[in-house]
């Protein structure tokens, strides 16, 4: 954005609002009557929002956050797929996973989700496909699918194997217990616990660090970690690639020069 222009940009949406302010893209869902369920209307933004955030420069960083206090998403919107048969749910998960939850977790800039109270079904699925969850400490987050005879469709399945391990992971979907914010920082499944005043601070206090980071550096660090544990791809190879492609970077440069003549880096993302 140029001289004159507002420091901020709203994008106009349905059932999320999102604002881009001081490098950072702030997505809240905002179905709060509904404890910000995701149906498809809301599925559709975020997969617009997120390419959104791909694609432009000025974005550096992501926060997805609820409205209101007492949830952050809790779980896909069960009304909508009351009478779906085996196509229509395969069909549910295949274009969920790969237009929102992949996107999420491959996009290129960090994206915190701040875990503001009850994170069901969809909702710790969205959380598991951001980089970094920050949650409240009144927030509950689980997988109770198998309450409705379903199972997590969002990739929570693997997901949170990767993140607590196999063992917990089935512990937590075969009972469909929600667990304390305090216990998933015990089990890594987030990577902090605040108070819900201080949520946003916590995530913009990340934010604010990984703003002055190297942006083509930060989006290698992120596929390099992405590849870690996927079957088929040797992430050793991704990171040595990727790492390699760092060196012909301006940000290289720059950070290097910063270090030589002892100032701090001004990076172009170049
Ligand atoms: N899909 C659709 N609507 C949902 C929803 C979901 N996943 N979760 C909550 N809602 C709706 C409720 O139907 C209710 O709508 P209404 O006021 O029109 O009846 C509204 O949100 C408020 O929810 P309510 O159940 O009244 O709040 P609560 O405080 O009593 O309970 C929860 C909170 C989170 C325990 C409860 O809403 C719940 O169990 N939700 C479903 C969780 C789930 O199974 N998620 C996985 C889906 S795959």
């Amino acid at each position: 954005m140029g001289k004159g222009q507002p420091k901020f940009l709203i994008m106009e949406y349905q059932n999320i609002l999102s604002v881009l302010k001081d490098q950072i893209l702030y997505i809240t869902i905002n179905r709060e009557h509904k404890l910000n369920a995701l149906n498809k209307a809301t599925l559709s933004e975020l997969a617009d929002v997120i390419k959104f955030a791909e694609s432009k420069d000025e974005v550096r960083g992501v926060l997805i956050t609820g409205s209101g206090l007492k949830a952050f998403v809790a779980g896909a919107d069960i009304s909508e797929f009351s009478s779906f048969d085996t196509q229509q749910g395969e069909a549910l998960a295949r274009a969920g996973q790969e237009n929102v939850f992949n996107a999420i977790e491959r996009c290129t800039k960090p994206v915190i989700a701040a875990i503001n109270g009850w994170a069901l079904g969809g909702g710790l699925e969205l959380a598991m496909a951001c980089h970094i969850r920050i949650a409240s400490d009144n927030a509950k987050l689980g997988l109770p699918e198998v309450m409705l005879g379903l199972i997590p469709g969002y990739g929570g399945t693997q997901r949170l194997a990767g993140l607590v391990g196999k063992g917990r992971a089935i512990e937590m979907i075969v009972t469909a217990e929600a667990i304390t914010a305090s216990r998933a920082e015990q089990i890594g499944l987030v990577n902090y616990v605040v108070t819900q005043a201080e949520l946003l601070s916590k995530a913009e206090e990340l934010l604010g660090k990984i703003k002055q980071r190297a942006p083509l550096a930060l989006a290698a660090a992120i596929r390099s970690v992405n590849a870690a544990g996927t079957s088929g791809i040797n992430g050793y190879e991704i990171e040595i690639n990727e790492f390699g492609k760092c060196f012909d970077t301006d940000d290289f440069k720059e950070g290097v020069s910063a270090f030589l003549e002892k100032r701090t880096p001004l990076f172009s993302g170049k």
